[in-house]
């Protein structure tokens, strides 16, 4: 008989000893829930590439932010669907105190005050050309122009009470611009989420849909980083941490659990993963065709996340797992 030492099953020889040896577990404090919502009153209307989903009018918005905070979720993510007749080159509907974003902000924070709120600052759901920046006359994206726009943004968001800024675009000198801007006016304790390796990815299409936000010309490819990379997201993360980022964020999530961990090991600050559309569409789709058990995938994923090393998780999965880790 050969004798054997070392055996790795003893450690998984029954739930209870699994449960006390697991390395990573979600919490309902990591996760972020991203939310739509449109002019009017009493009405949501699904998403139909993001079933479960939905465009709500802000009184329902804040419905379903109290849900949320009664399930235990500490931060929500909010998007604008912009209506096409606001939608201008320059995005000037973007820094309107009395726009939808603004509003919606003003109308969750009344409502549900210690819940965090953050806002994305990109040009997109508001610009008729559909890109993050300003687009110049040859359809290239412009870099330094946008940012007097985008610190504007910044600045009407936190007066609207936003708690975190997300700027999204993946242009350069982002984040310094926009602490400044908000420290200059007083918002020393608005945060920022860079979006510190946002890759030029197809899973984003769904959210795309969910605001009419996709590019008219183009693609994002002169922003947004080459999936094939991973160094130069290191440098992103040193200019981000430089520039005086609170977090930094990586996007997509399942595909990019390597530059999670890249992240983690490199820096000092917290990292978000943002688990996007298109990830939540694949499972949603598999699930209704009955060829994946939705839970158990929404949960194996949301671990990945944590062993990778992700602090936060963005997640349109976000009521699902805090009402999963309720039950
Ligand atoms: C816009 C923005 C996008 C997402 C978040 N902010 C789309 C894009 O860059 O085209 C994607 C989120 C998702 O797919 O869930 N700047």
């Amino acid at each position: 008989m050969m004798q054997i030492y070392n055996r790795p099953r003893r450690n998984r020889k029954s739930e209870f000893v699994r449960l006390m040896i697991q390395e990573n577990r979600v919490s309902v404090n990591d996760l972020i829930a991203p939310l739509f919502f449109i002019e009017g009153k009493d009405t949501k209307i699904e998403i139909s590439s993001m079933p479960g989903q939905f465009r709500y009018s802000t009184d329902l918005l804040v419905k379903k932010v109290k849900d949320l905070e009664a399930l235990g979720i500490k931060c929500v993510s909010l998007f604008p669907a912009v209506d096409e007749s606001l939608k201008t080159k320059c995005a000037k509907e973007s820094f309107n105190p009395d726009g939808l974003n603004q509003i919606a902000i003003k109308s969750v924070k009344d409502a549900c005050p210690d819940m965090m709120i953050m806002t994305d600052v990109a040009l997109d759901p508001y610009s008729s050309d559909g890109h993050d920046g300003l687009v110049g006359a040859h359809g290239e994206v412009l870099n330094d122009e946008t940012l007097e726009i985008l610190s504007k943004m910044a600045i009407a968001q936190a007066q609207a009470g936003t708690d975190i800024v997300g700027p999204s675009d993946m242009m350069d000198g982002r984040i310094k611009a926009i602490r400044d801007s908000l420290d200059s006016e007083g918002f020393k304790n608005t945060s920022i989420m860079a979006y510190t390796a946002k890759y030029a990815s197809s899973f984003y299409g769904p959210f795309r849909d969910a605001l009419d936000s996709a590019p008219k010309a183009g693609d994002k490819k002169t922003y947004q980083m080459d999936y094939s990379n991973s160094n130069e997201a290191l440098r992103e993360l040193y200019l981000d941490e430089d520039e005086g980022a609170d977090i930094v964020m990586v996007k997509p999530g399942i595909s990019y659990l390597d530059i999670i961990s890249k992240l983690k090991e490199n820096s000092n600050l917290p990292v978000a993963a943002y688990n996007v559309s298109g990830e939540y569409s694949m499972v949603k789709a598999a699930a209704e065709k009955g060829w994946l058990n939705e839970k158990q995938i929404m949960i194996e994923m949301l671990t990945s996340f944590k062993r990778a090393g992700a602090d936060i998780i963005l997640t349109y999965f976000a009521e699902e797992m805090a009402k999963h880790l309720r039950s």
